[in-house]
């Protein structure tokens, strides 16, 4: 197969100055893409901002192997922030083409102990912040012609301990991709979820909810290097998939689908026949459908 090439494409990356959105970015780069590195410089859990400028350094790198980049310090979670992060594309490069939402921040705790205003943290980081990208940059994906658009989630919006904050914030993300999914094909615009694995800062900070041999592994075996070409292939103008789930960890890549049953149908239901037929609610049969925006 020839080398799939990113020359002219202009594409932002959030939360790219770290972990797994530095991966994209330096591979993206690496491929010909104009790369806006946008990253706030936050901490782990999105509490407070570190001192320290990420987005720049990774810039820096990408000029220094001849690729163009340029950073953008702002925060996704807000209205303004988001809006600046796509106008310096538009600035810096004149068009943009594709987004990849994966600034994201966690802090694990029970569900009765996690306070209202973490659960709203989480929401506004993952849920709005990939909103507010998508939002600001639409008008630009459209123009664009081949508008991709990839959002981060995880395997925790199915279940994780500890993580019911985190998970349903990006389950939210999840359903936003859906929908943006549907509205953006008739524009062209591509929309999918990734949900990845990675030994990085935060996965560090997750440890309390991972075995030390869970951490251990994705320390070794799980790099950010691993997610990056996933991410790439589905902004790329001939990935023609979308409002999919895919999960990539080292250098594993799969498809989450989302099933309905062909299940029961009873005109005179009661609750003793859903009782007695849940078996065939339940049941995974070949008439099983997957959910799909596009059929493939
Ligand atoms: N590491 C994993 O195994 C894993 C698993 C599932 C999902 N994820 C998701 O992957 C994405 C990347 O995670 P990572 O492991 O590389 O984490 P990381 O902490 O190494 O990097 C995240 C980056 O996002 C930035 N950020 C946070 N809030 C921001 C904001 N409001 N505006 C702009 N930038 C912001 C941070 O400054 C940081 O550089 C996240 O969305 C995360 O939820 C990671």
């Amino acid at each position: 197969m020839d080398t799939l090439s990113f020359e002219d494409r202009v594409v932002v990356v959030t939360g790219a100055g770290r972990g797994i959105g530095r991966a994209h970015s330096l591979l993206l780069a690496a491929r010909g893409a104009q790369v806006v590195v946008a990253d706030l410089g936050a901490s782990v859990d999105g509490s407070g901002v570190d001192g320290d400028d990420p987005a720049g350094d990774v810039v820096a790198e990408i000029r220094a192997a001849g690729g163009q980049a340029v950073a953008c310090r702002a925060d996704v979670s807000t209205e303004t922030g988001a809006t600046t992060i796509v106008d310096s594309a538009v600035k810096e490069f004149g068009r943009l083409d594709a987004v990849i939402n994966n600034a994201g921040i966690v802090r694990t705790g029970s569900f009765e102990a996690i306070p209202a205003e973490e659960f709203q943290r989480h929401l506004n980081v993952h849920f709005f912040g990939s909103l507010f990208m998508c939002r600001a940059a639409w008008p630009h994906l459209i123009a664009s012609g081949s508008g991709r658009v990839v959002n981060t989630i995880s395997a925790a919006m199915l279940g994780n301990p500890l993580m019911a904050h985190y998970g349903s914030s990006k389950g939210a993300v999840f359903a936003l991709t859906r929908n943006l999914a549907v509205e953006g094909a008739e524009h062209g615009i591509l929309v999918n979820s990734l949900a990845p694995g990675a030994g990085t800062r935060m996965a560090e900070n997750s440890a309390e909810s991972l075995s030390p041999e869970v951490m251990e592994y994705m320390r070794t075996q799980l790099l950010p290097e691993h997610v990056a070409p996933v991410a790439a292939y589905l902004i790329h103008p001939t990935c023609q998939v979308t409002g999919e789930i895919f999960n990539a960890a080292g250098g594993g890549v799969s498809r989450t689908a989302v099933v309905t049953t062909p299940g029961i149908r009873e005109t005179d239901l009661t609750i003793e026949t859903v009782a007695e037929r849940f078996d065939e609610v339940m049941a995974l049969t070949s008439e099983a459908r997957p959910e799909v925006v596009i059929a493939p």
